[in-house]
């Protein structure tokens, strides 16, 4: 295994290596960062190793966000060994409202599980292709047991429902960001949510613990490529001291022109305006998830 260089200690430093990052993260000499996140100093190695091979300056955070595309179409190789802790670090790594930790992941790889969640997930064959399923949990249960006898009151409320599921998409995008970086494909699975009672029963999750949404990994088949998808104009999305809605129509029917031309492209008829009315017009594309706070409750995170 690659030493990660080591500085001199865990806390109290201006982290200024990547192993005294870890080290600081998991309270250990940055000697041991090794131990406790295993894999990332073979995961910078392996970076770096590819950047010079290919004579290619090495991607930064912002090389990567900007160059973000869904994959859907994956190789069946295995991940390196290195992969899983590393996306783990980097989602622990996000923030995390008043430190509360109020997600976990669930990693997935028994290809009869990644099965059993694909067909809840709508059957998107990509689950299936993939190596590895991580789905990001609203977490209370943690806090449960911390709590010992004390009743979780707060817990039941819609704000700790946004906290935990909050802190999960920051982790799950962390891991995203981390896991482009390697070069490898992501793509989201907000299917879980289509059952999220089967998911939560599949994965063993206990009470107060509710599947929020569904990340596949997996090395991107060349032979499929995914393609950057266009965004709205920044005149619809960002708004200067107070929001603008009229002023955003001209944006929306140049995105639209843009998207379309996208889609066809890709093999897919019709526009975005289309896609977003149909998506939002009733409960029927939902898919299940119009039962969601019903089922949330079920699991024990009641969102009142
Ligand atoms: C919370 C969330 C859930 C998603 N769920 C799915 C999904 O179940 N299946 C899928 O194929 N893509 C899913 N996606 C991916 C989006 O479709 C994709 O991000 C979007 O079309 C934009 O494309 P891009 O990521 O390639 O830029 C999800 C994305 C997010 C953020």
């Amino acid at each position: 295994m690659t030493a990660l260089t080591a500085g001199t200690t865990t806390q109290d430093v201006e982290p200024v290596s990547v192993a005294q990052a870890v080290a600081a993260r998991y309270g250990v000499p940055a000697t041991e960062a090794d131990a406790v996140a295993p894999g990332v100093a073979d995961a910078l190695a392996a970076l770096a190793a590819r950047t010079a091979d290919s004579g290619e300056r090495a991607a930064s955070a912002l090389d990567v966000q900007l160059a973000h595309r869904s994959v859907r179409a994956f190789l069946p190789d295995a991940l390196p060994y290195h992969v899983l802790p590393t996306l783990v670090a980097a989602a622990q790594s996000a923030p995390s409202s008043s430190n509360l930790q109020l997600w976990s992941v669930v990693a997935v790889t028994d290809a009869a599980r990644k099965d059993r969640i694909a067909t809840v997930a709508g059957n998107q064959e990509h689950v299936r292709e993939a190596p590895l399923l991580l789905v990001f949990v609203a977490d209370t249960a943690r806090a449960g047991v911390l709590g010992g006898d004390v009743e979780l009151e707060g817990a039941q409320y819609l704000e700790s429902t946004l906290v935990g599921a909050v802190d999960a998409a920051l982790a799950a995008q962390n891991a995203v960001v981390a896991a482009e970086a390697l070069g490898l494909g992501t793509v989201y699975l907000g299917a879980v949510r289509n059952d999220v009672e089967a998911v939560a029963a599949e994965l063993g999750l206990p009470p107060g613990a509710v599947p929020v949404v569904g990340l596949v990994v997996g090395h991107p088949d060349p032979a499929r490529p995914a393609r950057v998808k266009p965004r709205l104009p920044q005149s619809a999305v960002l708004h200067h001291d107070t929001y603008d809605l009229a002023g955003q129509i001209p944006a929306l029917a140049a995105y639209e022109e843009r998207i379309t031309s996208f889609y066809r492209a890709e093999g897919l008829e019709g526009g975005w305006s289309a896609r977003v009315v149909e998506r939002l017009r009733g409960h029927g594309s939902l898919r299940g998830r119009e039962r969601l706070r019903a089922a949330f409750t079920a699991l024990g995170l009641a969102s009142r």
